[in-house]
Order: structure tokens, then C-alpha cells, then sequence
């Protein structure tokens, strides 16, 4: 077979396991289909700006070192935005670039935003689903959840030493945009007692008594809140300066007329950086493996996907069409939180 020039680059929001789905990319790519795998760098800026490099193996692999399976971020960069505005310049740039076709590992939004451009340009384009918020539609998981979950449980067991040494309410906002999923998983897996999801609506009085419940029922009157960045907030509790989690936090000294002492913290972008975890190095593998085995099969307008234990491939245009996937507040998570006692809302 000719050898072929695909295109691989990364989109939106950095998250571990990225460099491990490109390291996958490359190696089955190169070794098992002949291909010649030309990273395109910063996203599609790379395409306008005709700043590619070719990818081997060998190069990848650093004399054994074998970097990219536990690197966090993306060594291609990931600078997407400034150019959404450009689409026939890309074009021009895919064309200059002689690529054949593109892998693109991106989120719910910039998997709209390339799947767009290629509809409108013909390029064959096969998807690679990552994001912390795990809110891209038609998988169970996308890269890079797994390594949030982890960074924001290992918070919870940190606010827990030093929450129980001070009798305080331990308020963690996390990230995930709209969704709920990131603070729900890492809220049980945690321990948490309360979880504040964007999907699920909650009041004041139903958070407060099940902080005053799981108090009473400690000889430390600790308790742990996961409150999701996206969650909208009851009409009595006042947005903060510091946002959500600091929302919530003060509402609980207010009530408590100071005598709960309650802190917030903001994990921020801790929760995207740092080394993928060896589910997400796995995971990341199997998606780049599957989306260059697409390509090699003439595949396009298509996302490798995880459905149970399978990789299987789903229809892009349905991913797109769909959205970013919610926390279904009927779901098996939500009902083993509340299982476990955890307040979820909807009192
Ligand atoms: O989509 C990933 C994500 O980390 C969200 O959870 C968060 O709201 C957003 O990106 C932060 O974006 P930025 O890095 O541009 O501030």
C-alpha cells in the first residue's frame, strides 16, 4: 500500500493521557499500516499556520524513557480557539500539509467545531473522545476522566485530615462545565457527604440538614461538600466572589449564625494536569489504536468510542447532534449516592 500522511492533532482542554492516545496513534500507525503520522501542533492552529512535524516511534520512545505514556498534557499543544473563524484557510493548510486524512482527539466542543470543517471540506476525519468532564456523547468514557476522579478524591482525603482536626465543613468545587459527572464519581469514590450537581436541584435546607445529620452523628462534627462548577444555586444562597463552592460555604457559616465554620477550596486545573492514570493510559491506547485502524480501513465522519468493555466506532454527526452528555438524575450513580446517604439534591 502507497503510504498515506495522516494528520493527528489535539483540540480544546488539556488531560492526562493525551500524549499516551497520540504515543498509540503513532506506533500502529507507523509499524502496522505503513502510515507517515504527521503531527499538527496547537490544534488546528497548526493546520492554518502549516506547523506540522512527523511523528516516530522511535522519536516518541526517547531510548526506552517511553515519556509519552506518562506525561500529562499534550506535547502537539492544544490552541484551538483563535481560529474558528478561518475555516477555508484550514482547508488551505490541509491541503498544503498533503494529508490524506485527520485523527482528532478533542471534546464535545472542538470535536463540533473540526467535525464541521471536515463535513465542509471532504477531509476524511476520524475522533478520539477526551475530556475531564466526561461529557462526550455516545461513549461511557472519554480520556482523561479517570486521572480527574483520582486528583479530586485525593483532595477530598486531603480537606478530610485537616477538615476533622478543625470541626469545619470542607467545601471542594470542581471542574466539568454543564455536567455533573466529575464531582459525582469523585464525590462517592471520595466519601463525600453532599454532592451538588448541575443536573440535580437542591435547596438550602435540604444541604443544610444533611451537613447537620452527618455531624451529629461524628464525635468530629465534620462534613465533606462536592459541588460541581456548573451547579445552579437556590435563590437564597448568594453567589460569592469565589465562586460556587465559596457560594455554598458561606451560606452554611451564615445560617449557622457562625458557629459552623466552613472553608472552600477550587481545584482548578490541578484536576487537568498531572500524569494519566493507568485506566486512562489504557483507554488512551485502545481509542488510538481503534481510530488509526478506522482510518487504515477507510473509515471517516466517525469516533472511536468505549461501550462497556468494547471499543467500538459511533457516528460523529450523532455525537455532535446530541451534545454534552448530562448526569441522568435517575441514573445508578445518583441512586448509589443516595444509597450511601450522600445528599444529592432534589430533597
Ligand atoms: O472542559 C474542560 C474544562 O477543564 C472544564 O471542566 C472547565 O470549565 C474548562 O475546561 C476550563 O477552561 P479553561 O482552561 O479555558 O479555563
Amino acid at each position: 500500500m502507497a503510504a498515506r500522511r495522516i494528520g493527528l492533532l489535539t483540540s480544546g482542554g488539556d488531560c492526562p493521557g493525551l500524549n499516551a492516545a497520540i504515543r498509540a496513534v503513532v506506533r500502529r500507525g507507523v509499524l502496522g499500516h505503513g502510515f507517515e503520522i504527521v503531527g499538527i501542533e496547537d490544534g488546528t492552529r497548526g493546520l492554518l499556520e502549516r506547523r506540522s512535524v512527523t511523528l516516530s516511534p522511535e522519536d516518541l520512545d526517547q531510548g526506552g524513557m517511553d515519556p509519552m505514556l506518562r506525561i500529562g498534557g499534550t506535547v502537539l499543544g492544544s490552541i484551538s480557539r483563535t481560529v474558528a473563524s478561518a475555516p477555508e484557510q484550514l482547508d488551505a493548510g490541509y491541503r498544503d500539509l498533503e494529508l490524506d486524512a485527520i485523527v482528532c482527539i478533542g471534546g464535545d466542543g472542538s470535536l463540533r467545531i473540526i467535525g464541521g470543517h471536515a463535513q465542509q471540506f471532504g477531509w476524511p476525519l476520524v475522533a478520539i473522545p477526551k475530556t475531564i468532564d466526561n461529557d462526550v456523547a455516545c461513549t461511557d468514557r472519554a480520556i482523561g476522566f479517570d486521572s480527574a476522579v483520582h486528583t479530586v478524591v485525593r483532595g477530598i482525603d486531603h480537606l478530610r485530615t485537616t477538615g476533622v482536626s478543625h470541626d469545619r465543613v470542607m467545601v471542594l468545587e470542581t471542574m466539568g462545565r454543564t455536567a455533573g459527572h466529575l464531582a459525582l464519581r469523585a464525590g462517592i469514590a471520595g466519601g463525600a457527604d453532599v454532592i451538588l450537581l448541575p443536573e440535580v436541584s437542591w435547596t438550602l435546607e435540604g444541604m443544610l440538614d444533611a451537613v447537620q445529620r452527618t455531624r451529629a452523628s461524628r464525635r468530629h462534627t465534620f462534613a465533606v461538600i462536592v459541588v460541581a462548577e456548573g451547579v445552579e444555586l437556590p435563590a437564597e444562597v448568594e453567589l460569592a466572589a469565589g465562586g460556587v463552592g465559596d457560594a455554598v460555604a458561606r451560606s452554611i457559616e451564615q445560617v449557622s449564625g457562625g458557629v459552623v465554620e466552613a472553608r472552600a477550596t477550587v481545584l482548578g486545573h490541578l484536576q487537568r494536569g498531572g500524569p494519566p492514570s493507568p485506566v486512562d493510559v489504557e483507554l488512551a491506547s485502545a481509542f488510538g489504536v481503534h481510530a488509526i485502524d478506522l482510518v487504515a480501513a477507510g473509515r471517516s465522519g466517525v469516533m472511536a468510542a468505549l461501550h462497556g468493555d468494547e471499543i467500538v466506532e459511533v457516528p460523529l454527526g450523532e455525537v455532535i447532534t446530541i451534545g454534552a452528555r448530562k448526569v441522568d438524575p435517575a441514573g445508578r450513580h445518583v441512586e448509589l449516592a443516595r444509597a450511601l446517604g450522600i445528599y444529592v439534591g432534589e430533597d
